[in-house]
C-alpha cells in the first residue's frame, strides 16, 4: 500500500482511497464487467432484470475465483516455509456470510466470544481462519501465536490501517494509534512519566476515593450501580493527574436504584456530564459502532465524519489548557526558572517535552482512553466476584486492614506487601480481562509462527501478509489445558499455591496488560489505583451484596444460558459485554453493608 497514515496524509482522502481499494475490485469490477459483456455479446437483447441477476451472481463468483487463486499461492508459500495453515471455517453461503450472521447473532444473545469458542472446539484448534467475505481473518486463543504477534515477531505486525482509520480523527497521532517510529517516539516521551517515584504519590487517589466513599455513604442501605460510580472515580482521577483539573463527575446525580433504564453501556445517566466528558463518551461510541460495521463503515460516513462534532467539543475543552501550559513554560523559561518534571501533571510534563499543541492534545486523549474504562472494569468485576465469595472478601479485607487500619491512608509501602490482594486482582483480570479481545495486522510479509509447547500440532503456523489476527485474552485465560480443569472458577489461591508454576513457565498465558514492546504503560498505576480504592472501601464496608432486583430489564442473562450455555455462561449472574473494553450490561447494582466500628 503506497499511502500510509503515519506520513500525515489527508485523512478524508485516505478514507475514500481505502474504501475504493476494497470496493472496486470486489464489487464494482465484476458488475461493470458483466454489464459491458452483456452489451457486447447480446447487443442489448438481454432484459435488464436478467442483466441485474447476472451482475448479482457475478459478485460471489468473481470473489471466489480471486480468493481461490490467492489461497493457492498462500498454500504454496506455507509449504515452502514448512508451516501449516490454521483450519479454515467453511460456511454454507458464499463468503461465509452465514458465519458472519451467526457471529452477530451470538454477540447479541450468547456469552461473550461464545461463537468463536465453538469454532475453536469444532476445528480442534486454538487458531482458526474465519474467511469472512472471502478474506483471511485469523482468530486465536493460542499463547504461542499471541507471543509471536506481540513480542517475538513484533516487527511483522502492527495496529493495521483499519484500526488507525477508524480512530484517526479522535485519537490522531497519539501513542495508541501509531506504529513504527512515530509510536516509538511517543512511547519514549510518555514512559518517564510512569516511573515508580511518580506513580507512588497517591494524593490524587485519596482525593477522589474520599469523594467516592462520601457518595456511597449518601446511598445508605439502597443499592448503587458501581460500574457507573467507578467510571466517575477513574475519570475524575485521570483528569486530575492528566490535566491537573478535576472534571468532577462524582458530584453529578447518580442513576437511582429501581429507576434505571438501559443506556448504551450501563444504566443511562441523568443530568449533564460535563460537555467534555460526554463528548469523549460519544466519540468512543462512534468508534465502537464503526467497528461493528467492519470494513463497510466508510460507506456510512462517506459524506461526513461522525466523530467531528465531538472532536470539536473535546478541542474546546483541551486546547485552552494546552495553550496555558505552553505559555507558562515560555514564561518560566524567560524568567530563568527550571520546572521539575516530578511535581507536574501529565499535561505540564508533556509541555516540557514538546511545543506542538496537537501532539499534546492527542497524547492526553490517548492516555485518558487507555486509563479510564480499563481500571473501572477491573474494580467493577472485583466487586462482582467478592460479592459472591464472602470468604475471599473476609481474607483480602483482613490482609488490607492489618496493613492499613481504618482511618489510615494507604501508602505505596503499605500496598506493596498485599500479596492476597494482588492475587485477587490477578484472578479478576484472568477471568474478566478489561480488554477481552484485541488484534493486530501483519505487514507485507508472511509469518511462520513457532508452535507453543501446548499446541496439538507441532508445526509452525502460517499467517499470510496483510492479515488481521484477533486474539481473545478472555478465552486464552480460561483454557482448561493451560489453567487446569477448574479454569472457569474464581480461586485467587491459584496465584499463591503451586499452580502458579504453570504461569511462571508460560507467562504469555496471562496477558491482561498485553505483552512485548507495547505492554501497558499504566499497569502499576492501575494496580495501585485499584488496590488503594479497595483498601479504603474495606475500611468502611465488610458486606457486598448483588441486587439483581435492580438490574434494568434485559440486562440479566437469559435462562437458556444456565441450561445450554458453556463454561461460565452457566453460572454468570450478570451479562459481560464488550465495547473496546469489557463491561457489565445494565451496570452492576450492589448493596454495601457497613462494618461495625
Ligand atoms: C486494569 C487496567 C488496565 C488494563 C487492563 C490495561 C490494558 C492495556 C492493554 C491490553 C494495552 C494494549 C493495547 C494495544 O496496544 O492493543 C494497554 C496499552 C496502554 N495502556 Fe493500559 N491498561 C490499564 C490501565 C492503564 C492506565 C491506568 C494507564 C495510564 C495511566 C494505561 C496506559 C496505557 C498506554 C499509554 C498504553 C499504550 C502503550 C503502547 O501502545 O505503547 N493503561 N493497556
Ligand atoms: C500477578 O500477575 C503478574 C503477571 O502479570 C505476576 O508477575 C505476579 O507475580 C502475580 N502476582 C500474584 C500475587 O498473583
Amino acid at each position: 500500500m503506497s499511502l500510509s497514515m503515519d506520513e500525515g496524509v489527508d485523512y478524508t482522502a485516505y478514507r475514500r482511497f481505502f474504501l475504493f481499494k476494497t470496493v472496486i475490485p470486489a464489487f464494482v469490477f465484476p458488475t461493470v464487467t458483466v454489464a459491458f459483456l452483456a452489451r457486447l455479446l447480446f447487443h442489448n437483447t438481454l432484459s435488464w432484470p436478467a442483466t441485474i441477476l447476472l451482475q448479482i451472481a457475478s459478485v460471489p463468483l468473481w470473489n471466489t475465483i480471486r480468493s481461490t487463486y490467492s489461497d493457492f499461492r498462500h498454500t504454496q508459500e506455507a509449504k515452502r516455509l514448512g508451516a501449516v495453515e490454521p483450519p479454515k471455517v467453511v460456511g454454507k453461503w458464499p463468503g461465509n456470510i452465514d458465519i458472519m450472521l451467526a457471529m452477530f447473532k451470538s454477540a447479541k444473545t450468547k456469552y461473550f466470544h461464545d461463537y468463536i469458542d465453538t469454532l475453536f472446539e469444532e476445528h480442534s484448534s486454538h487458531t482458526v481462519n474465519t474467511r469472512l467475505l472471502w478474506g483471511n481473518q485469523i482468530w486465536t486463543r493460542d499463547e504461542g501465536v499471541v507471543k509471536y504477534v506481540l513480542a517475538t515477531g513484533f516487527e511483522k505486525f502492527g495496529k493495521g490501517q483499519r484500526i488507525k482509520m477508524n480512530m484517526e480523527t479522535f485519537l490522531g497521532s497519539g501513542i495508541f494509534n501509531r506504529d513504527g517510529d512515530t509510536w516509538r517516539s511517543h512511547r519514549a516521551m510518555a514512559r518517564p512519566f510512569f516511573a515508580k517515584e511518580r506513580i507512588s504519590d497517591f494524593e490524587y487517589f485519596e482525593e477522589h476515593a474520599a469523594h467516592t466513599l462520601s457518595v456511597l455513604r449518601g446511598v445508605g442501605d439502597s443499592a448503587v450501580d458501581v460500574q457507573d460510580l467507578f467510571a466517575r472515580f477513574t475519570l475524575d482521577t485521570a483528569s486530575s493527574f492528566l490535566f491537573g483539573s478535576n472534571i468532577d463527575t462524582l458530584s453529578l446525580p447518580l442513576p437511582k436504584a429501581g429507576e434505571a433504564v438501559m443506556g448504551p453501556k450501563g444504566s443511562a445517566i441523568e443530568g449533564e456530564f460535563g460537555e467534555f466528558a460526554s463528548a469523549f463518551e460519544s466519540a468512543q461510541q462512534v468508534i465502537i459502532e464503526r467497528s461493528r460495521f467492519g470494513v463497510a463503515w466508510p460507506v456510512v460516513e462517506l459524506f461526513g465524519d461522525r466523530t467531528l462534532q465531538y472532536v470539536q467539543a473535546i478541542r474546546n475543552f483541551l486546547d485552552p489548557m494546552v495553550k496555558r501550559a505552553l505559555d507558562e513554560k515560555q514564561k518560566a523559561k524567560a524568567a530563568g526558572i527550571e520546572k521539575h518534571a516530578e511535581d507536574t501533571n501529565f499535561l505540564d510534563y508533556l509541555a516540557t517535552n514538546t511545543d506542538d499543541p496537537e501532539m499534546i492534545r492527542f497524547e492526553l486523549l490517548n492516555i485518558l482512553l487507555a486509563s479510564r474504562d480499563t481500571t473501572a472494569c477491573l474494580l467493577t468485576y472485583t466487586i462482582y466476584l467478592l460479592a459472591q465469595y464472602p470468604e475471599v472478601l473476609a481474607r483480602v479485607r483482613e490482609e488490607a486492614l492489618n496493613a492499613c487500619p481504618p482511618g489510615q491512608v494507604p501508602t505505596y509501602e503499605s500496598l506493596r506487601h498485599l500479596k492476597y490482594m494482588r492475587a485477587v486482582l490477578n484472578e479478576t483480570l484472568r477471568l474478566f480481562p478489561p480488554v477481552p479481545g484485541n488484534g493486530r495486522a501483519s505487514v507485507g510479509v508472511a509469518s511462520a509462527i513457532p508452535p507453543s509447547p501446548a499446541s496439538p500440532d507441532q508445526r509452525p503456523i502460517y499467517v499470510p501478509p496483510y492479515t488481521g489476527v484477533i486474539y481473545s485474552p478472555l478465552l486464552l485465560h480460561r483454557r482448561k489445558d493451560l489453567w487446569g480443569p477448574d479454569a472457569d472458577e474464581f480461586d485467587p489461591d491459584r496465584w499463591i499455591d503451586k499452580r502458579v508454576d504453570r504461569m511462571v513457565k508460560n507467562p504469555l498465558m496471562f496477558v491482561p496488560f498485553n505483552a512485548g514492546p507495547r505492554i501497558c504503560l499504566g499497569q502499576q498505576f492501575a494496580l495501585n489505583e485499584a488496590s488503594f480504592f479497595l483498601v479504603r472501601l474495606f475500611q468502611e464496608y465488610d458486606r457486598f451484596e448483588l441486587t439483581p432486583e435492580y438490574q434494568p430489564a434485559g440486562s440479566i442473562p437469559p435462562d437458556s444460558w444456565k441450561t445450554e450455555g458453556r463454561g461460565r455462561a452457566k453460572i454468570e449472574k450478570v451479562w459481560p459485554a464488550s465495547a473496546l473494553t469489557l463491561y457489565v450490561k445494565g451496570g452492576l447494582w450492589v448493596r454495601f453493608g457497613r462494618a461495625a466500628a
